[in-house]
């Protein structure tokens, strides 16, 4: 049975994107193929970068063209200043990324097979320790936002508190489920405007394998009548599947030369939310992200490879013509 999918229609509503959720440092090293388990493997290049679900797409958000808020904790150490040099470097404030004492920054080891493809193992850290209080103190924040994302790399009972207050408030809630691990889907689905999970996601929290169009298609339609506004399931090189009021549509992506796919899915979350928060339409929103996420591909890294505005806007343009 689908809800009634007038909620997910932005109707102008002001305000900026406020994302709540994590932010990392990055150590990602790249392999001609990802080691098996037991195994040790050469890697011929290693970097470290800002990064995080949360820190990514709060600010691919922001040089989407919206503005952006962003609600996080780090470490009192050196990596949690390298993740506000970084967001402030990017224009965003850093009043809310909030250092903690005794606990260290939010880490992520990440592997990148030549193919682009990657596998991360996430400490989370001071992410932990974003509690359902601090949620409580941002209410004021929730409810003058014109979206407010998430994802899963925060405590769940502090998604879940946020998702009820932004419901209470009236602001729509986007959730990235990303890791999905232990999330209760069923319990939020119905306060969800918008639901973006990528294949792997969307295979486990339906419990079967998402792997072509056309699984990708009945995926959307299987969360949509979960009672979720608009699902929209990321599909890497092949772009995404939505599903909103009566429709599912298929959003090619432009075809791009990746070479790495880390935070390509936040590079999209960040750009939709702004599309959403500027009032456009989710076809247009999304024929937007998936622009902006190609382009990030083509670079290796996740928030360091991230298109600012100037570079955005001619992508559209290019995109427009047929460019790619
Ligand atoms: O989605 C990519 C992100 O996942 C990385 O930046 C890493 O920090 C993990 O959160």
């Amino acid at each position: 049975m689908f809800t009634d999918p007038t909620h997910i229609t932005p109707a102008g509503r002001p305000g900026p994107v406020l994302v709540i959720g994590s932010a990392n440092v990055d150590v990602a090293v790249t392999t001609a193929t990802l080691p098996r388990p037991g195994e040790t493997v050469f890697g011929d290049s290693s970097a470290i970068s800002v990064g995080g679900k949360g820190a990514n797409q709060a600010v691919a958000a922001s040089e989407s063209g919206v503005g952006t808020r962003l609600i996080a904790r780090t470490g009192e150490d050196a990596f949690g200043d390298m993740i506000r040099d970084g967001l402030a470097r990017r224009g965003l404030a850093t009043d809310d990324v909030v250092a903690l004492p005794g606990v260290a920054t939010g880490l992520a080891a990440i592997y990148v097979e030549h193919s682009g493809q990657n596998c991360i193992v996430v400490v989370p850290g001071a992410n932990g320790r974003l509690l359902p209080a601090d949620i409580d103190h941002a209410a004021g924040l929730i409810e003058s936002a014109a979206v407010l994302v998430l994802q899963c790399e925060i405590p769940l009972q502090s998604l879940y508190r946020a998702i009820e207050v932004a419901s209470a408030k009236g602001t729509p809630v986007l959730l990235n489920p990303a890791p999905c691990q232990g999330l209760d889907l069923a319990r939020v689905a119905a306060q969800l405007s918008y639901l973006v999970p990528n294949e792997t996601e969307a295979a486990q929290l339906l419990g079967r394998p998402v792997e072509s169009l056309d699984d990708g298609r009945t995926a959307a339609l299987q969360l949509r009548r979960l009672g979720v506004g608009c699902a929209i399931v990321t599909l890497g090189a092949l772009g995404c599947v939505a599903a909103w009021g009566a429709e599912v549509r298929h959003f090619p992506a432009p075809e791009v030369k990746t070479i790495d796919t880390t935070g390509a899915g936040d590079a999209f979350v960040g750009c939709f939310a702004a599309g959403i928060a500027q009032g456009r339409l989710p076809a247009e929103a999304i024929r937007r992200a998936i622009v902006y996420a190609a382009l990030s591909t083509t670079r290796r890294g996740a928030q360091v490879s991230y298109p600012d505005r100037a570079e955005f806007e001619a992508a559209l343009v290019a995109s427009a013509a047929g460019g790619g």
